[in-house]
């Protein structure tokens, strides 16, 4: 729990100690040691698009999964797969604009799930019951507003089989295009792509304003 929200249980590794531990051939120095089960993803700490994200389902795959992770970046993500529907929630001027749910016919949402067409179904709006919805949205903005957003942000989050939300992460600059998640659910919130380009606009103007 962070900020009252639910986040998958993670350790962080990084590179320098996972290259040590290579080198002088450390079997188990409790690096690879996780007070949660299989299966884990893997994941840099930043990049986007699904780039490095890879999940383990036996802990011998872990190594392969993490030196990819390091040509990406210092530091490795190692979390809880949570089994669940996926939802992405936007954002927009600290109000939740709607949600769609994400369903990849691929393993995960990776990065040719995201950007083939066909192979992901977006659902617009999520089939989940109102009030679990409700707290999905909930937590996202809360999300938002804890790491100090502004203007649009893009909430990606599994939701389990209790209707638990668990935020993955903010994606701080969403993508914009007008088939892009985002403007889809802005434009069925009643913001058409114009409309939503002016509200962050208009919201960062002030924001300069109030300095
Ligand atoms: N803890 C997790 N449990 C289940 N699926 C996950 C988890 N973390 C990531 N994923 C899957 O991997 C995808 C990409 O992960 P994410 O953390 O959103 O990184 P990116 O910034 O690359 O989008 C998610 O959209 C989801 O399909
Ligand atoms: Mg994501």
């Amino acid at each position: 729990m962070y900020h009252g929200l639910l986040v998958p249980p993670f350790k962080i590794i990084g590179r320098q100690s996972w290259v040590a531990s290579q080198k002088f051939g450390i079997q188990d120095n409790g690096l690879l040691t996780f007070d949660f089960e299989l299966p884990w993803v893997v994941k840099p700490v930043a990049e986007g698009s699904s780039i490095g994200v890879s999940i383990v389902k036996e802990k011998t795959s872990v190594r392969a999964a993490l030196d990819q992770v390091f040509t990406l970046s210092d530091k490795a993500v190692v979390e809880k797969y949570i089994e669940g529907k996926e939802v992405q929630v936007g954002i927009l001027n600290d109000t939740v604009l709607g949600a769609v749910e994400v369903r990849p016919k691929l393993e995960f949402y990776t990065y040719e799930a995201k950007y083939t067409a066909g192979l992901t179904e977006y659902i617009l709006p999520p089939e989940i019951e109102p009030p679990t919805l409700e707290k999905a949205g909930a937590a996202a903005l809360l999300a938002h507003r804890v790491l100090g957003c502004k203007g649009a942000t893009r909430v990606d989050l599994i939701i389990d089989r209790d209707g638990k939300s668990f935020v993955l992460e903010v994606n701080t600059l969403p993508g914009m295009t007008e088939t892009s998640l985002l403007p889809k659910i802005a434009r069925l919130s009643g913001l058409d792509f114009p409309s939503l380009i002016e509200a962050i606009l208009e919201e960062s103007i002030m924001e300069g304003r109030r300095g």
